[in-house]
């Protein structure tokens, strides 16, 4: 357990952190967040989760002034006062306190909220895995481009994944693939490497953002186009992104082996250019 946390620009003790009963994000998720992964004390895309985060907070009128600087300094804080160097820092910002009503006034306070776990990546290398995936219905709302704490459908999909022994839930829309509950998805078919355009159906992932940087350094033709379930189980290899796995393979979707069932050549050499290029900062 972490030993401390941030609130509203105080570190607290972790156990002893709260929010109010009446803060609109326990009763509205009227609240947007990130999850940036930290490498050998290395932010990872930093910049880029400060981005997508102004972005969130626009879109829901949220009005909390972003300091970068500010931000930074909790985070390096926190992460040395928790003794943390491999983990994720998780931020939310909520809209704020008020008497519960759908109705939000306009000047209320947002609430920061700040803290840190260790985790362990999946990275190329001896130990680098891969995992297999359902594929659930999508049945989220319209507007899964901003990232808020609004996420009982994907709990749905990625606890029926659970249940499957599954790592994660591939979700489906009109027979298409949208992401994952909490990844990007890519396939792989006779060196194209095809995941679903950035619009208001899925997360413009950080670690997708990133990747396509690194794509275009290899030959490898990107082709950003949604593709179907059928193109899914038929392709030659299959991975997912996001700032808690990196970039890891999908060996099996349901009952279908993918690439028989072992990491493919391209999603490893991608790995290993994506891992490099977060270890050199
Ligand atoms: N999830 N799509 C969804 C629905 C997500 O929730 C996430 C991230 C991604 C990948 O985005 P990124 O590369 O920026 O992490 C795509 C985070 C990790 C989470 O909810 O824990």
């Amino acid at each position: 357990m972490p030993k401390c946390a941030y609130i509203n620009s105080k570190y607290i003790d972790f156990n002893k952190a709260k929010i109010h009963i009446e803060d609109r994000g326990l009763q509205f998720a009227d609240s947007v967040y990130e999850v940036i992964a930290v490498l050998n004390n290395n932010l990872i895309d930093f910049d880029f989760h400060l981005q997508r985060l102004r972005f969130s907070l626009k879109e829901l009128n949220i009005s909390y002034k972003l300091n970068k600087i500010i931000i930074k300094k909790i985070f390096l804080n926190l992460l040395k006062k928790n003794k943390i160097s491999n983990g994720i820092i998780y931020l939310q910002i909520t809209r704020g306190i008020q008497y519960r009503e759908h109705k939000y006034e306009k000047n209320l306070t947002p609430t920061l909220i700040i803290y840190t776990r260790n985790k362990k990546f999946n990275l190329p290398g001896k130990y680098f895995y891969g995992v297999n995936a359902i594929t659930h219905e999508d049945l989220r709302w319209k507007r899964r481009d901003i990232k808020t704490v609004n996420l009982l459908p994907n709990i749905i999909a990625a606890n029926k994944a659970k249940k499957m022994r599954a790592y994660e839930a591939i979700l489906i829309k009109n027979g298409k693939v949208t992401e994952g509950t909490s990844s990007n998805i890519w396939i792989i078919k006779k060196n194209n490497l095809i995941t679903h355009p950035v619009n208001i159906d899925i997360l413009k992932g950080v670690t997708r953002t990133s990747l396509l940087k690194i794509i275009k350094k290899t030959s490898l033709k990107f082709i950003e186009k949604s593709f179907t379930h059928k193109q899914l189980l038929d392709a030659d290899e299959v991975f997912l992104t996001s700032s808690g796995s990196f970039i890891t393979p999908i060996l099996k979707i349901d009952k279908k082996k993918i690439n028989n069932g072992k990491i493919g050549n391209i999603t490893l050499k991608l790995a290993v250019m994506y891992s490099k290029s977060c270890m050199n900062g």
